[in-house]
């Protein structure tokens, strides 16, 4: 049985992954920006440390991952999952707003993994599992921010694998659909400070989409902690995971689309070598 770290754990997936990774029989570092009310979601349990952690906080992190060693001598299993959601236009994202959703989606799950990453080093093994989204594969309109966010995340889940691989720790990018999560409620998405007239029929469309979905999410995220439970067993990890039938789709339709943009300029492309 491992030690499982995870952020945002008070509630949404991180609460469901932490109480599946108990189950398992894990011991778990519960993280969150408030511990008191990420205590409140758990039942007391040996197995269990509630710490705090804002992963935009970079000393929190540092902080955390100390009590996390002192507690449990080790950690196994990162689970990158807190972020919130700035939907909008572009141009109706203030530059404030931007920083925030690469705070919390893109530097604050480096920030927690550039503090556990010596413990995992020291150990010779570790997991760093983060979760991305489908906005981390394809771009959508209202998701400037996020998927900028989310992209990145992947790129740089990605890369990091290549650098770490070598100690024995994995990354696994975890790219989810539409979850039930409270993810799509004013506790975690915030729409664009701006106004650019232009946009304002397609705004109102799509805000009222993306309320309309807050409880109509196909995804449970119950059975989302599950599947991660049963990657964890694996011998090694996938280095992605899609999460939900609507990704698969949205991945399967990127493979057709990018295999269609390598066949339309092949020869340009392959044409740019310096002559010799
Ligand atoms: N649900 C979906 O449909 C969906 C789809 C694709 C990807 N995702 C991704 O799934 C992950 C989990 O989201 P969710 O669906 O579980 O949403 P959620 O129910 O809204 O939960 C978000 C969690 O993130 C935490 N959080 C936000 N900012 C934080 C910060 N600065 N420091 C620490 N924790 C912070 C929240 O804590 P507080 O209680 O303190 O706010 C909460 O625990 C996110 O990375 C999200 O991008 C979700």
């Amino acid at each position: 049985m491992g030690v499982w770290f995870i952020t945002g754990a008070g509630r949404g997936m991180g609460l469901h992954i932490a109480k599946a990774a108990l189950v398992a029989g894990h011991q778990v570092v519960a993280t969150g920006r408030n511990a008191a009310k990420v205590a409140e979601a758990f039942a007391p349990s040996d197995d269990l440390l509630v710490v705090k952690l804002d992963v935009t906080n970079p000393g929190d992190a540092v902080t955390a991952t100390e009590a996390a060693i002192a507690r449990f001598g080790r950690i196994d299993v990162l689970v990158n999952n807190a972020a919130s959601y700035f939907g909008g236009y572009f141009e109706e994202l203030s530059p404030r707003q931007i920083d925030l959703q690469l705070a919390t989606a893109l530097t604050g799950p480096m920030n927690v993994t550039r503090a556990i990453l010596p413990a995992m080093r020291q150990q010779r093994s570790g997991k760093i599992i983060s979760i991305s989204s489908a906005a981390g594969l394809v771009g959508m309109e209202f998701c400037t921010a996020y998927s900028a966010a989310k992209f990145g995340l992947d790129g740089w889940s990605e890369a990091l694998h290549a650098e770490v691989s070598p100690f024995g720790i994995q990354t696994m990018i975890v790219n989810p659909g539409f979850f039930r999560t409270e993810f799509l409620t004013a506790e975690s998405t915030h729409y664009a400070d701006l106004t650019v007239s232009d946009y304002a029929d397609r705004r109102a469309g799509t805000e009222a989409f993306m309320k309309g979905m807050n409880g109509a999410q196909g995804g449970d995220p119950a059975k989302l902690a599950l599947a991660l439970i049963t990657l964890d067993r694996e011998p090694a990890l996938p280095r992605r995971f899609l999460a939900g039938a609507d990704v698969v789709a949205t991945a399967e339709q990127k493979i057709v689309t990018l295999q269609a943009e390598i066949d339309a300029y092949r020869a340009l492309s392959s044409s740019l070598a310096i002559d010799v």
